[in-house]
Order: C-alpha cells, then sequence, then structure tokens
C-alpha cells in the first residue's frame, strides 16, 4: 500500500479480538519509530512493550477506559524532556510533544500495514501508569497506544474539508492563486495525462 492510502486507512479501532502479536511485529514499529523526525535529533523518546494481561488492566483502569483492557499489546510512549529543554528551553516541552508525535504516527502506520489495529491513548492518569511501569519522575508519558486484532475496522470519521483550513501566503486567504503555484498546475496537467492513458 502507497503511504497516502496507508495514512487514509489508519483508524482508531477500539474493538479487539484475542491474538498474540509477535515481538518482531512490535519492535518493528519501534524501528520505523526511531527514523521519525526529532528536534535536533535528539530521539529523547522510549517506548515500552506490554504484553502482561494483569499490567494491561491496570492501564486500563489508569485511563478509565474499558476498551483498553482488551487490547493485546500496549506500547507507553515515554520522554526525556529534560535534554531538550537544556537545549532548547521553554520551547523544548513544545519539541518533546511534537517529537513523540511523530513517533507515534509512525507506529500507527506500519500497525496499519501489518493488519494490526491501534488507538492513541491521550487520557490517562501519568502517575498511574508511571507506577504500572516503573517508570522514572523525571521521564514524561506522552501516550499509550493500544494494539490489537480486530474483525470490524471502523467506518472513517469525516475529515473538514480542504478548502476550510487551507490558505494561501496569508491567514484565511482562500483564493488560489494558480500564478503563484506553477508546479501545482504542471502536476495537475501530468495526472490529466495518466489518467487518460488507456491500460
Ligand atoms: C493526542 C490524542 C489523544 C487521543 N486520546 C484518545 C483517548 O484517550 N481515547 C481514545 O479512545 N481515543 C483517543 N484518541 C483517538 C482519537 O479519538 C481519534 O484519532 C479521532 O477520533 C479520529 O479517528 P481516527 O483515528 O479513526 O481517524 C486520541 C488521539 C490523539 C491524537
Amino acid at each position: 500500500m502507497g503511504v497516502i492510502d496507508l495514512i487514509k486507512d489508519r483508524r482508531s479501532v477500539r474493538d479487539y479480538v484475542k491474538g498474540d502479536i509477535p515481538y518482531e511485529d512490535i519492535i518493528e514499529m519501534i524501528d520505523a519509530a526511531r527514523w521519525a523526525p526529532s528536534s535536533g535529533n535528539l530521539q529523547n523518546w522510549y517506548f515500552i512493550i506490554i504484553k502482561n494481561r494483569e499490567k494491561i488492566e491496570k492501564i486500563s483502569l489508569a485511563a478509565n477506559q474499558e476498551f483498553i483492557k482488551n487490547s493485546n499489546a500496549i506500547i507507553i510512549v515515554c520522554s526525556n524532556d529534560k535534554i531538550v529543554e537544556s537545549i532548547y528551553g521553554d520551547r523544548g516541552k513544545v519539541y518533546s510533544i511534537q517529537n513523540t508525535a511523530a513517533a507515534i504516527q509512525n507506529i500507527l502506520l506500519v500497525a496499519t500495514e501489518k493488519g494490526i489495529g491501534t488507538c492513541w491513548i491521550g487520557a490517562f492518569d501519568e502517575e498511574k501508569v508511571k507506577e504500572i511501569a516503573k517508570i522514572p519522575k523525571d521521564i514524561s508519558v506522552h501516550a499509550i497506544i493500544t494494539l490489537g486484532y480486530y474483525s470490524n475496522k471502523p467506518t472513517p470519521p469525516k475529515r473538514k474539508n480542504l478548502e476550510d483550513i487551507t490558505f494561501f501566503e496569508e491567514w484565511g486567504n482562500k483564493t488560489y492563486k494558480p500564478s503563484l503555484y506553477p508546479i501545482m498546475d504542471y502536476l495537475k496537467e501530468e495526472i490529466n495525462k495518466i489518467k487518460s492513458l488507456k491500460p
């Protein structure tokens, strides 16, 4: 599957069937995560794989989200914010969030390609999750990713229209100026040419 199709195919899956996700598959996801961009290439992220059922249940409680307990595995995404903040100051807080978010998206996409459902969980009691997974005080917990096989993929939730979220050159300007974007016109022509070709 091409990357655009993969991006659109990814869904937050919250209904899992029983199964064991091999460590090899999860490691491949984390391998993709470490190739995400990060501020100053600091790679200040850490990933904890959890398969233990008791721990998964505790995490479900810490997040107060019932469906988590039926997932086949979990990845806890953490970061060392201190190292980023020592270099970039207050802005480092934002960078840590962005670094881990880029890594998380890579994990979700590799899982999607493997037919494994995921859900990005942001709402949880961080202190409780730290306790369950023995995460040090000075490490932040950014997200929990549930992993699980599924029988039905949810229908895609609606997306905002492109024209409502895209501005040209300045905030609020929705007027497309073709003269400023010759490459887009060129691409359009090329795409039309390809479409008109007979198989
Ligand atoms: C930062 C962040 C936090 C989220 N937290 C939760 C969560 O706590 N529980 C949950 O069920 N889904 C959570 N989601 C998933 C969103 O609800 C979901 O991505 C959104 O509804 C769009 O659906 P889709 O992922 O299928 O495209 C979170 C997503 C993001 C990016």
